[in-house]
């Protein structure tokens, strides 16, 4: 049983097959932490693991005891105003200004699978015997209030879930004015905190820190989770590397505002703790009401990061994506997006579908462009009706003429925002996100629309359903383009404007629900500008996002690399691209190009019809190549080999294995030619030490032991036959 309860000492062990984790009834039934990390053998009692004494100045919870301080508990879910003086995990403010409560634990209960999360993306059991879940509730009498504290155990899987529900039962109002979903106290602080940062075309590198006594923290502002950073946050060791060592990691299953943070006490405690960030949030709870946060996923590992990100991509692809797509292998597609901009008509669409037919290509997307009177970026965004200038067939007649070629079709939207030059601004203008005596700021000259709104929603669902339902769509880009400003609902009272961020992202949720329910055959890919929304809570939907509007081959190593700290390669969609590439300039040869983007969801967004005969045979080879091992690349093992990251950062490799070690496909990138380089060799991960593997290209066996700790010897093999800027070699490994 993956969960066990000790009665006497009031313990609770959940277990997966390489973690522990213990939670205790404390002496003032308030809830406090025993242990997280490798797993323990279970006990009667892990009393031995609770430690407190008395300790100058400070606060003691009973008269007469100088001992019993929450200032050193490692604690559940911890709350301010008492003896604990750390950051805490939620606040209610209450009618008479007090924001002292005192959750006591009120009755737990443990059953097999998981329950969803009403409104929000989470994780999910497919049988009641892959997942067990522990409820415990907490109980405030004072002020009649209930917290519902869900723990998933994925056994198998080595995660555990956690999120937090308020439920008011009593009469008076309560704010809440911060409800992160978990906080988690481990015993030292000697680690360092790993984040994935950036910006626009440069998300998710690689960044990390020693912890130091005090607050560290990342967290979004933006009413989106950012491209600045990720609702993702590792503490490893010092030591630990990629392939050993100890490491946590939590993310959060969410889209918009969040934190995460570290504080390190002064007994060097570290709580790390993440979820809706509090700044700017409040949420309104009346009688009967109940607030559900979003889940966290909690990953240990003792074996390093690759393993981590392995648990991380195993539990996201298979048990928080869903649908139709997600185990399906994903078509190669084209996108007219740098092939074309918004110059379009039908005919150039047709001969781009056409041409790229004939190299192998299986769907081909429009992008922006398509809708309204849309020349630019100035206008037309909500107008979901074709363009009759540019597509005088209409949108359902060409995605006829595209799938009729033996293609399957795809479609650009960006849903939640709206052009001040538009049909729906003119009738609508108090749908925007927006406060009505303030100046409204632009992003992209666009404005956001007000998905805390059902009206708004109800809308937008309508116009899509109808395209999606009269022309043959199979796969929907759905963009967005702009951060949130003037944070504002013209719908809601003044005491719930703080609610407007969290609404609006439940908005986007819900929209998403419906259109991939209705359309289940559909597959998303979630966007935002690249990605400045790439994160858990839309890979529920969307099975796959726009990793980066960066499609630089070279940039793209670096955002690939750090993107699969958490999320699969079935997630992270990659283009090759023209050269010399829009967002840097840079000119990568298509071989490289290729080689970077077959680690993904992979496609093409350049004009097909501008390229040589030679070109052509060489995507035509690629597309092949990719479609014979795409189930491998999507569905197998990841592992890192090589950091882009690392001091000189020269040289990239990774390598994705089949679950069965029978196959193998490894890039290696070299960013600068070297004069007279050194020897260079590729240390392989995840083959079977006892099989005899073959590589494509070269004449000689080699044993899994070999590859993995003798290396491969690449100026040998190909990477410095023609020494170039920018040089790769994709090799396939096939057992013999
Ligand atoms: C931003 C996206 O990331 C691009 O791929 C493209 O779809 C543009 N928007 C279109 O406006």
């Amino acid at each position: 049983m993956p969960i066990l309860y000790n009665d006497s000492t009031r313990e609770f062990h959940l277990q997966t097959e390489k973690t522990s984790y213990i939670i205790k009834i404390l002496e003032n039934n308030q809830l406090g932490q025993l242990y997280y990390g490798k797993k323990l053998r279970h006990r009667e009692s892990f009393q031995r693991l609770f430690h407190v004494e008395a300790t100058p100045n400070t606060a003691c919870v009973n008269e007469g005891d100088l001992v019993f301080s929450l200032d050193l508990v490692k604690q559940e879910y911890p709350a301010y105003g008492t003896t604990d003086f750390r950051s805490p995990a939620y606040q209610l403010l209450q009618e008479d200004g007090s924001r002292i409560t005192n959750f006591v634990y009120q009755d737990h209960q443990i059953f097999s699978g998981k329950k969803k999360l009403m409104g929000l993306p989470a994780t999910y059991a497919e049988s009641e015997d892959e997942a067990t879940t522990l409820e415990v509730s907490l109980y405030d009498e004072v002020i009649d209030v209930e917290i519902r504290l869900s723990y998933t155990v994925f056994e198998k899987l080595n995660a555990i879930t956690r999120s937090a529900q308020f439920i008011n039962q009593g009469q008076a109002a309560v704010n809440l004015t911060m409800a992160l979903s978990a906080s988690i106290d481990l015993p030292d602080a000697d680690f360092e905190m790993v984040q994935l940062s950036g910006s626009w075309a440069r998300e998710r590198h690689i960044k990390s820190r020693k912890l130091v006594p005090g607050i560290q923290s990342i967290a979004s502002t933006r009413g989106t989770s950012s491209a600045q950073q990720n609702p993702f946050l590792a503490l490893k060791r010092p030591s630990t590397t990629e392939h050993q060592g100890e490491v946590y990691g939590v993310s959060l299953v969410y889209s918009g505002n969040f934190l995460a943070q570290v504080e390190v006490d002064h007994y060097n405690v570290t709580r790390l703790m993440t979820g809706i960030n509090p700044f700017d949030f409040n949420w309104l709870l009346e009688n009967g009401d109940s607030f559900q946060t979003p889940e966290v996923v909690m990953v240990y590992s003792a074996e390093g990061l690759n393993d981590m990100s392995q648990t991380f991509h195993r539990l996201y692809r298979t048990r928080l994506a869903r649908g139709h797509w997600r185990d399906r292998e994903r078509p190669v597609l084209i996108n007219n997006w740098e092939a074309t901009y918004f110059d379009f008509d039908e005919q150039k669409i047709f001969e781009l579908a056409q041409s790229s037919k004939a190299l192998g290509v299986e769907l081909f997307v429009l992008d922006d462009g398509w809708f309204g009177k849309r020349d630019d970026d100035t206008t037309s965004l909500g107008d979901w009706f074709e363009d009759k200038r540019k597509l005088p067939s209409g949108i359902t007649q060409l995605a006829k003429d595209i799938t009729d070629l033996g293609m399957e079709f795809g479609l650009w939207f960006e849903p939640e925002m709206v052009s001040k030059v538009s049909e729906l601004y003119k009738t609508h203008p108090d749908w925007v996100i927006h406060v009505s005596n303030r100046q409204m700021s632009h992003g992209r000259n666009q404005l956001v629309l007000d998905f805390s709104r059902q009206d708004v929603v109800d809308y937008i669902y309508n116009l899509m359903a109808e395209v999606l339902r009269d022309a043959p769509i199979s796969y929907v880009k759905w963009d967005m383009n702009r951060y949130m400003t003037e944070v504002g609902s013209l719908e809601l009272p003044a005491n719930r404007q703080r609610e407007v961020a969290h609404r609006y992202i439940l908005g986007v949720y819900s929209l998403y629900e419906r259109l991939t329910t209705k359309f289940p055959h559909v597959l998303f890919e979630s966007c935002a500008g690249g990605g400045s929304r790439f994160d858990p809570g839309l890979l529920h939907y969307a099975p796959q996002g726009w990793t980066s509007d960066d499609t630089d081959a070279v940039e793209r190593l670096k955002i690939q690399y750090g993107t699969s700290l958490v999320y699969p390669l079935s997630s992270m969609g990659a283009h090759v691209s023209a050269v010399p590439n829009h967002q840097v300039g840079r000119k990568t040869s298509l071989e490289t190009r290729a080689n970077v983007a077959y680690f993904g969801a992979f496609g093409y967004e350049l004009d097909v019809t501008m390229m040589t005969d030679a070109e052509k045979e060489e995507v035509k080879t690629q597309i092949a190549f990719y479609k014979e091992n795409r189930s491998l690349i999507q569905q197998g093992q990841f592992y890192r080999i090589t950091s882009p990251f690392a001091e000189d950062g020269n040289i990239t490799s990774w390598m994705v294995v089949s679950d069965d070690q029978a196959e193998a496909i490894i890039g290696y990138y070299q960013v600068l030619s070297q004069p007279n380089p050194g020897l260079m060799r590729i240390f392989f991960k995840g083959l079977n030490p006892e099989f005899e593997y073959a590589i494509d290209g070269i004449d000689e066996t080699f044993y899994g032991d070999e590859l993995m700790s003798a290396g491969l010897q690449v100026n040998r093999y190909r990477i410095n036959e023609h020494p170039a800027d920018f040089s790769s070699a994709v090799y396939k490994v096939t057992r013999v």
